[in-house]
């Protein structure tokens, strides 16, 4: 029987006392994983899902030189290890270390936590929820999160999907290369994304940052309107930049436009791509409507009914 109090404690140790960011991380990833359970009802041992989050993270703090000697003590392939960013140790090199001190074998535990960081181009429903909890628990702040987070809540494996995505993206733009295990995990779930207008989302998404607009940001707002299911807000630092966002996106994008509207100067365009909306504003602008505190909230709301 595993004892949770001696797990925390055991956890506490491994992570640091001091390390209490790292130690409410991995509570806040109990907390969302609990949720994406519940709001997604999925059939799943709640338990294990919670103790699951709680020690994803468990290596997070151990030494090169002791996973070293977890690689020579198990013999396992140095140079795969050598050529994969030190970052993702902890999660590929956990289940060995978890099972000699926490004492466990369940492989579906176990492989959720070595997945947790990369993904794997087969996932069980609880590697899906480690994955997701972990990269869109309430304090994640990358732009993406609060869409992310309502998404998770609707459709769990969408929202890892999407989640891979924007991870890819940013490695890209580090110009860090991408695991080969979270490559797997995209090509073989991206189909989930053709479905509703995620990839379209996406396509759009790609297109303003290709213009540079800045902070952009997308939001699920099927929960407030029944007009649109995603909105997405983004600055333009001129009017010219304004005025070309409409010009590329009929010219880029392969779906249609419903509707421009605008004063025509520099303040604000609303483009209408159907069942996505695009407001760029200047900046003062942005600030006076200040979209961006209303739909921010939303993902908030859709906690409250989880409770
Ligand atoms: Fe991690
Ligand atoms: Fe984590």
């Amino acid at each position: 029987m595993i004892k949770i109090d001696k797990i925390t404690e055991q956890l506490k140790k491994r992570l640091n006392e001091k390390d209490d960011d790292r130690y409410l991380h991995s509570l806040r990833t109990v907390e969302m994983a609990e949720r994406i359970v519940l709001k997604n009802k999925i059939d799943i041992d709640l338990e294990k899902v919670k103790l699951t989050a709680l020690i994803h993270d468990y290596c997070k703090n151990v030494s090169k030189d002791e996973f070293l000697k977890i690689i020579k003590k198990y013999n396992l392939d140095l140079d795969f290890y050598k050529k994969t960013n030190f970052k993702i140790w902890h999660a590929l090199l956990a289940p060995y270390i978890i099972e000699a001190e926490l004492g466990i074998n369940d492989e579906e535990i176990l492989n959720a936590v070595k997945y947790h960081t990369t993904g794997y181009k087969e996932m069980s429903d609880l590697d899906f929820i480690i994955y997701l909890a972990d990269l869109t628990e309430d304090e994640r702040p990358y732009p993406e999160a609060s869409l992310l987070r309502a998404l998770a809540y609707q459709d769990y494996k969408k929202a890892a999907v999407l989640t891979c995505y924007y991870q890819m993206q940013v490695l890209e733009k580090m110009k860090l290369e991408i695991h080969p295990y979270t490559l797997g995990m995209y090509n073989s779930y991206k189909y989930l994304l053709k479905e509703d207008n995620l990839e379209n989302l996406v396509k759009v998404k790609d297109i303003l940052e290709g213009i540079k607009l800045q902070n952009i940001k997308i939001y699920d707002v099927r929960g407030s309107t029944p007009l649109y299911d995603y909105a997405i807000v983004a600055t333009a630092s001129s009017s010219r930049q304004m005025q070309a966002v409409p010009l590329h996106l009929k010219k880029e994008a392969s779906f249609g436009i419903r509707g421009v509207e605008g004063p025509g100067d520099s303040s604000w365009v609303l483009i209408d791509l159907n069942s996505i909306i695009v407001h760029v504003f200047s900046k003062d602008q942005r600030e006076l409507y200040a979209l961006d505190q209303i739909w921010e909230d939303l993902p908030k709301s859709l906690e409250k009914e989880v409770k």
